[in-house]
């Protein structure tokens, strides 16, 4: 999704530029540009493609310290050169570049073209440069907020004055926009990804907040132009966090952080004395916690769908009836928000519109809601105000591997917490703490069985379509492994509770369908060996992923087995094989792993 950088100090703005465009290279885009400030005029330079097809166009020598850059993803008009920002006035007095959608555009397209104004591109960001021009005053700061009065919609922005390059001036609404606090330098940045190489120190624009941005300092108001106070937040990820290593891929690294980035999602949050757990972020008293008759949980994706396995591990183990719903679907169904539930947010990137748009819902009717978010200081994070981190650690690849794992290791924190202030006993609270304590190296001993999943994902390579299907808490588990064998191999994959295949999927059984059957050995182990026999009966190919025990009573195409757990974590096991099948068949198909087609690391439009 679009990305935004911006820079001003003492040094050539460009390499900066170019090196925080290529770090937001991982969030999805199409297209490329950025714009310098030197002797009264603006350079700039942009392109369809990549940030490298930029780096080939771009003049060898261009100077100048202050700039801004941006990477398109298209929503407005196709990625072509004409459409890729950084925008300017006719007389290229003025360059932006924004992310989001302004929704007026149209009209706003039309008045403008009334009064003579031609536009080069067809997108909707365009507008805001030709209107800059239309309100020139001698701050760059009031024109914007002018400008920013006629537009509806949302807008992470950056503007770049020809006439005075001693400022970028940044506006948010509905998109983020930081800005990196360094030694007489400043950043900006959508995404802290952009700047961690230069500072750790940052300040998050709130919506309907602007800021002048100066080598020595920023100053933040409201759009009205009330000064408004920030504390700088300091960012723990480290440089080296959002490089590659060893790895081929993004993705493949992040699947062998697992155990590690579960080991801190735990961190300080086990009290084995009371066989309970702590979690600093919750903020809520025990009898706060009792009243709560229900929880409802939100999410897009796999943030939904590590929602659903939370829901079922709340259910569980604290016997708080709890379901789980797409963000952007209950946000628009006008929801009943109810006192006596609570709400809980799930987002890796704690950016994603549907998400914040839903938690902005339930706290305008008065909701109480969580979140259950990785990346610190992100919006949905401050709208929460409250909730547990998973300290994970940047997650690059488009796909979730280790923030889905760990948003379920998250929940069973909540749901064992819960389920001790009600009926669940000392021992069963002393089983999960050790269950929980076990589970790195149980991934690890699942990570090194990759030789044997890679031969297998080979042959599943060469199918066009396929079923995954699990009972109760698996039935995530099959939504997660399906949604990511399409996301990055582009092979048809549907999840079904395995109870429903009879009730339809079971016609398109064949031999050129597998299925993929997960199934811990647990009280619905027996109904699963039938589902096994109705597949095998229609001649599908079956996969099983299991644990240790008795051999199949039947014969299947292949078996891998997971270690055991407590059964309520037995479904978090058994999805790492998923997330290895996925990458695989991805690689004998020889797709983009890290940037797959048409998808976006960070949803930040609706
Ligand atoms: C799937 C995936 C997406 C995200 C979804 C929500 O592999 O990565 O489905 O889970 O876009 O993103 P966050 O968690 O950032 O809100």
């Amino acid at each position: 999704m679009c990305g935004i950088v911006g820079y001003i100090g003492k040094r050539d703005a460009a390499p900066i530029l170019m090196e925080g465009l290529h770090r937001l290279e991982y969030r999805g885009y199409d297209s490329a540009g950025l714009a310098v400030a030197r002797n009264d005029k603006l350079q700039v330079i942009k392109t369809k493609g990549k940030v490298r097809d930029l780096e080939r166009i771009l003049p060898e020598r261009i100077k100048g310290t202050t700039g801004i850059a941006h990477t398109r993803w298209a929503t407005h008009g196709e990625p072509s050169d004409a459409n890729a920002h950084p925008h300017t006035d006719a007389t290229g007095r003025f360059a932006i570049v924004h992310n989001g959608i302004i929704e007026n555009a149209g009209s706003l397209r039309a008045k403008l073209q009334a009064s003579g104004v031609v536009f080069r591109s067809e997108t909707d960001s365009e507008v805001i440069a030709h209107l800059l021009a239309t309100f020139p005053t001698d701050k760059l700061e009031d024109s914007l907020r002018a400008v920013l009065k006629l537009v509806t919609g949302t807008y992470g922005i950056a503007v770049l004055d020809a006439q005075r390059p001693d400022s970028i001036v940044i506006a948010r609404n509905g998109s983020p926009v930081v800005i990196g606090i360094g030694d007489h330098e400043m950043f900006v940045a959508s995404d802290p990804a952009a700047l961690v190489r230069h500072t750790q120190s940052v300040v998050h624009l709130d919506d309907g907040e602007l800021a002048v941005v100066r080598a020595d300092g920023y100053a933040t108001s409201t759009l009205d132009g009330g000064a408004t106070a920030k504390t700088p937040l300091t960012i723990t990820w480290s440089d080296e966090a959002f490089d590659k290593g060893e790895f081929a891929h993004y993705m493949r690294k992040e699947i062998a952080e697992q155990p590690e980035a579960i080991r801190r999602t735990l961190s300080g949050r086990l009290e084995p004395r009371f066989q309970t757990t702590h979690i600093g972020g919750l903020e809520m008293a025990a009898r706060e916690l009792l009243e709560v008759k229900r929880i409802k949980i939100l999410g897009c994706g796999s943030a939904f769908i590590a929602g659903s396995l939370g829901a079922h591990l709340i259910e569980q183990l604290a016997r708080v009836p709890a379901n789980a719903e797409p963000a952007s679907e209950f946000r628009y169904r006008n929801p009943v928000i109810e006192q006596d539930t609570l709400y809980i947010a799930v987002s890796q990137s704690g950016e994603t519109f549907d998400t914040l748009a839903a938690v902005q819902e339930v706290k305008r009717k008065g909701g109480r809601v969580l979140g259950i978010v990785n990346v610190v200081g992100s919006s949905i994070a401050r709208e929460c105000a409250r909730g547990i981190y998973l300290h994970a650690g940047p997650e690059i690849a488009v796909v979730s591997t280790k923030t889905f794992t760990c948003t379920v290791v998250a929940f069973a924190l909540l749901a064992i917490h819960l389920g001790r202030l009600k009926d669940l006993s000392t021992a069963q609270g002393a089983r999960l703490l050790t269950a929980l304590q076990a589970l790195p190296d149980q991934v690890a001993t699942i990570l090194n069985q990759e030789a044997r999943i890679a031969t297998l994902a080979r042959t599943f390579a060469r199918y066009e379509n396929a079923y995954f299907v699990g009972r109760a808490a698996c039935y995530p588990i099959a939504m997660e492994g399906a949604l990511k064998l399409k996301e990055i191999s582009y092979l048809h994959a549907e999840a079904y509770p395995a109870s429903e295949l009879k009730h339809g999927p079971l016609a398109l059984i064949s031999p050129q369908t597998p299925t993929v059957v997960i199934m811990p050995r647990d009280d619905l182990y027996a109904k699963n060996l039938s589902t096994i026999e109705e597949i095998r009966a229609r001649s599908g190919p079956t996969f099983v992923i299991t644990q240790p025990g008795d051999p199949l009573p039947m014969n299947v195409d292949a078996t891998i087995e997971v270690p055991k757990s407590e059964p309520a974590l037995d479904p978090l096991l058994v999805s790492i094989p998923l997330q290895l099948l996925a990458y695989h068949v991805a690689l004998a198909r020889d797709r983009n792993i890290d940037q797959p087609r048409n998808l976006a690391k960070s949803v930040t439009v609706e």
